[in-house]
């Protein structure tokens, strides 16, 4: 078997139509702009290039779009007074504080001080408890990036073994927390493998659909998986740098010895990366509609 490719790129633009057209008729009937503000403290060049895309993406589907570039030496108490300012600011419907900060500072205490309502990110205590407790106002944002490739491709998440490897709270818990919930798109059995796991190829043979977000490359590798796995690499590993210095990525799966058992699988880059900035703008057009009382 040689796998289907998902590809991020296409279902991302797809939903990015939508969600243009969506927009245009906040503006039209509500006169209603949706407004992002991202921060980033420091100058860490991946981040950089993250903040860079979502301000791009905003501005393009037409949400007001907002960048604050602090220094890396900027102190708790500014940065929390940046927030407070954010949060009363009525323009602004979505903050996202790009992780990670700078040693110095508590990620922890920086984002319990985002007003929930404006937490696009969806890491707030209140979020995070709002989904596991099955009523979510913001899914974060590659987790929901992942449910919608799978609800896209048309893959049967109702009933499926589903074995997410990684327990990290930006993707593992979270992806975890979100197929196991009782409603479309969900509803499945969920093991979550990590590092204290025993024997994770026992797990992973017996996944349908196979969730990778280990941080590591080839974690999974051909032998670890059955035949017709659904296969999602979350991974973002930069294994090498071309000549004309570009970064060579690579996932957390083995994709050339996986893609030879799987009936689909995501590439890297190009999968699970492209939907996390559309899964952002969704929030945002979210936030907009829930602060103007809009269903
Ligand atoms: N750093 C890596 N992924 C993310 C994300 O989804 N949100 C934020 N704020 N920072 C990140």
């Amino acid at each position: 078997m040689t796998a289907q490719l998902i590809s991020g790129n296409e279902i991302s633009k797809q939903i990015r139509e939508e969600l243009r057209q969506e927009i245009a008729g906040l503006k039209e009937k509500h006169n209603l702009v949706p407004g992002l503000v991202t921060v980033l403290v420091g100058a860490d060049p991946a981040s950089q290039v993250y903040v860079g895309q979502k301000e791009k993406t905003s501005k393009d589907l037409g949400i007001y779009s907002e960048r604050h570039d602090l220094p890396a030496n900027t102190t708790q108490a500014d940065l929390l007074k940046l927030i407070d300012k954010l949060n009363k600011d009525p323009k602004i419907n979505g903050i996202l504080v790009q992780l990670p900060l700078p040693k110095h500072l508590s990620e922890a205490e920086v984002l319990y001080a985002i007003n929930p309502k404006k937490d696009v990110d969806g890491f707030h205590p209140v979020n995070v408890g709002k989904l596991m407790i099955g009523e979510p106002d913001y899914l974060p944002c590659t987790p929901a990036g992942i449910q919608q490739l799978l609800i896209r491709t048309g893959v049967k998440i109702d009933g499926a073994e589903v074995v997410v490897v990684g327990r990290s709270n930006i993707v593992g818990k979270p992806i975890a927390n979100i197929l196991l919930q009782k409603a479309p798109g969900a509803n499945a059995t969920v093991t979550i493998c990590h590092t204290g796991t025993k024997d994770i190829a026992f797990h992973t043979k017996r996944a349908d659909i196979l969730i990778v977000a280990s941080g590591r490359p080839k974690t999974v590798t051909g032998d670890m998986v059955k035949e017709g796995v659904v296969v999602i690499d979350v991974g973002v590993n930069q294994v090498g740098m071309t000549k004309d210095g570009k970064r060579i990525l690579a996932g957390d799966v083995d994709f050339d010895t996986v893609k030879e058992k799987a009936k689909a699988i995501t590439p890297v880059p190009g999968g699970v990366g492209p939907m996390t900035i559309t899964m952002l703008m969704l929030n945002t057009v979210k936030a907009a509609k829930l602060a103007a009382g809009l269903p």
